[in-house]
Formats: structure tokens, sequence, C-alpha cells
């Protein structure tokens, strides 16, 4: 089978993304070949949401290319994304006798993905890992790039991804037949992400690679996309991680002074969205039934606040926030919500964020369209005229 194949190219960690239907039926015999002759053993992180077909069948086809595999089930939340969850996996690779030649095989979501790969980054101080992300929000996103972690809770306040480290796959399989079984939510806070993608993507080092014409791209696709025809998502999926991977080639460890804001862009709607994703009660569509926000809706909902933010202070005009808001309507993604708290103990909930550096306050705000800067200093009022935009 051909699949398409997203190369990211980092000095002496360089590795594949491959992206279409079926692709994880190759996974056993890459793996084999990535691994070499020695590798015999495989923790196997599962998320409950993946169905048990991909599952059964990747673990028949390990056993077939001489690997015993040991299968680990998480459902996914942020409660689990623990210290305690990653210990736990972390005695099952010891009782299974893994060594430093064997590897984890994350098949699953974003927090999966985070947490096995933690388990890969610490264990006996490294050993490979190959992400099988199964949501599209993991796919275009979380997958690629190296980022490994779990949360912590500290007097009773959750923070988010404070503990982990940067530790690059050695493959990245997206299986888009996995996208089958995800439903209606699930598929739009995946697109959430691929929206932030279109919203930066003009700040990406090289802006001749075509990554600039993803915003034009998805607006001219956004109907095909939203009914997620099969030919429209692998192509947004390939899109989208050659934007991931090229941001991640320019800046793997999210620099600080990286030149053209390099993945810092990538927390673009992260930092109100992060402020109000734990709050207890907000409902995407009104409906109690449909609290909390899931993660998707927090960044759709920040971004728009990143946006007004922005025109407030005069950096850009009223049309960023106008396709920004069209796109995430047609995919029926949030742009307000009710019962926000006050602008206070938002702002104060923002601060907590990791991205605060040295007691700034960092915000990823867009300059036009696909265009993002990063703004160290916004006034308050700013920030007030963010949140009062999408308070419903
Ligand atoms: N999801 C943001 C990053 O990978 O840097």
């Amino acid at each position: 089978m051909s699949f398409r194949v997203v190369d990211v190219d980092l000095p002496d960690r360089a590795y594949e993304v491959r992206i279409g239907r079926g692709a994880l039926d190759e996974l056993a015999e890459e793996a084999r070949v990535l691994l070499g002759p020695k590798a015999r053993r495989v923790l196997l992180v599962r998320d409950t949401g993946v169905p048990d077909r991909f599952v059964d069948t990747l673990v028949k086809d390990l056993g077939g290319a001489g690997f015993e595999t040991r299968v680990c089930a998480i459902t996914p939340s942020e409660s689990i994304k623990t210290m305690a969850t990653v210990e736990a996996l972390l005695r099952e690779a010891i009782t299974l006798g893994m060594t430093r030649v064997d590897a984890v095989i994350a098949v699953g979501g974003g927090v999966v993905g985070d947490i096995a790969g933690f388990v890969a980054a610490s264990y006996q101080r490294g050993v490979p890992v190959i992400q099988c992300p199964s949501t599209l929000l993991s796919m275009v996103d979380a997958s690629v790039g190296g980022k490994t972690g779990v949360n912590l809770e500290v007097g009773g306040e959750l923070y988010k991804n404070m503990v982990g480290a940067f530790h690059q796959p050695r493959l990245v399989v997206a299986d888009t037949e996995l996208l089958d079984s995800l439903d209606a939510r699930q598929r739009r806070c995946g697109l959430a992400e691929c929206v932030k993608h279109a919203m930066i993507c003009g700040g990406v080092p090289d802006e001749d690679d075509g990554h600039s014409e993803l915003l034009g791209w998805m607006l001219r696709e956004l109907d095909r996309i939203v009914a997620f025809e099969p030919g429209a998502i692998d192509e947004l999926v390939a899109r989208n991680v050659a934007l991931k991977a090229s941001v991640v080639m320019g800046d793997e460890r999210e620099s600080p002074d990286a030149k053209s804001g390099g993945r810092m862009l990538l927390n673009f709607g992260h930092t109100f969205g992060h402020a109000i994703e734990t709050l207890e009660g907000l409902s995407p569509s009104g409906d109690p039934a449909d609290a909390p926000l899931h993660h998707g809706e927090a960044v759709a909902l920040g971004m728009c606040s990143a946006c007004a933010a922005a025109e407030s202070m005069g950096l850009c005009d009223e049309s960023v926030v106008t396709v920004l808001r069209e796109m995430l309507v047609r995919i029926g993604l949030p742009t307000v919500v009710g019962g926000l708290p006050g602008v206070d103990s938002i702002v104060a909930r923002m601060s907590h964020d990791k991205k605060a550096a040295g007691g700034a306050l960092r915000l990823i705000l867009p300059e036009g369209l696909g265009r993002c800067v990063i703004i160290s200093d916004a006034p308050k009022e700013s920030l007030e005229a963010g949140l009062v935009a999408i308070r419903g």
C-alpha cells in the first residue's frame, strides 16, 4: 500500500510520519526494521477508545514479527494523566523484562501518547517510542514533535503538562481508518487544532513551502472536511503534519528566542483556552449535559479571545476575527460560552499557565490572516476585551 509520508528531519533523530487508511497494518514489520533484530519486547499502551480489532491485529502482527507484547489500557482523561499512571506503566515495563533495545508503542489520543511517551523517555533513561495517534487532534499535533508528560495537582489546582520530557518518536503511524470510530464532537475538536495551524501558518520559517496556503485550502475544502470525506481528511492530516513538522524542525525545544516565534506559535488560543478548559460546568452548546468543555472547544474559544484581544490592541483588523468565527461556526465549534466567571479570576488562571515567563504573560496574537506574533506585555484591557468577546 502507498501512504503519504512526511519527514521530520531532526539532526540524529529524523523520523517519518506515515499517513493513510490501513497504515497500521505495516507497523509490525516496520518496527522490526527500525528497532533491529535484538528488540524482543513491546509495551503497548492503548486507549480504550480505539476499537479492539485494531489492537488485536497489531498484537498478532507484532507476535509474527517476533515481539512479546504486553498491552496496558488507559481510559483517557486529564485526571489519569499523572505520575501514578506513569509509575504503574514503568512497573509493567520492568515485569515484562524490557531492556533499552525494546520499545513502547502508543495507540491512542493525546493523553495516551503523552503518558506513553513519558514512560519511554524515562524507562532506563530512554527507550524508543512509536506513536500511533487515533484521534484527529493527536494526528495533526500531539503525536509529532516529541512533547511528552503529565499533569500535577498542587493546592487543588491542576497544572497541565507540568512534568515531562522532549522525546522524539522513532516513527509516527497515523492510520486514518481509526478516525471512522470518532464521534462528531471528537472530530470537531480535532478540527480546532487544524484551524489553529491555518491561523499561524504564515509565521513558519519558510513561507515558500506551501503551508501558507493552508488557510486558503481549508476554507475552500471546508465542506468536504466537515463531512469527513476520507480523501479530504488524508490530505488535511498530511498538510497539517507537514506544517507541524516544519515548525518543530525550526525550533525543536520551544526556545523563547526562536526566529519567527517558532514552536511557541503552536500555543495560539491555548493560554486563554487552558484557563477556561478546566472550569467546571461550561458547556459548548449551553446544554449542561455537554459540560465540561473539551480541549478543542476551549482552544476554539481561546482563539476567538486571542483575536479579539489583538483587535483591541490594533494588531489586526476585524477581518481576522470574522474569518476565524466563520470557520469555527461552519465546523460547529463554539465562539461564545455562557457561565464564565469574572475576568480577574480567569486572568489569574492564565498566569498559572506555564507559558507565563518571569511573571509576564505571553500571548500568541494574530497580526493578520495566517500571521501570529508573541506579545509579552498585553495590557489587562486587551485580556478583558478577549474574554468579553466569548462571554455568551
Ligand atoms: N502542541 C504544541 C507543540 O507540540 O508544541
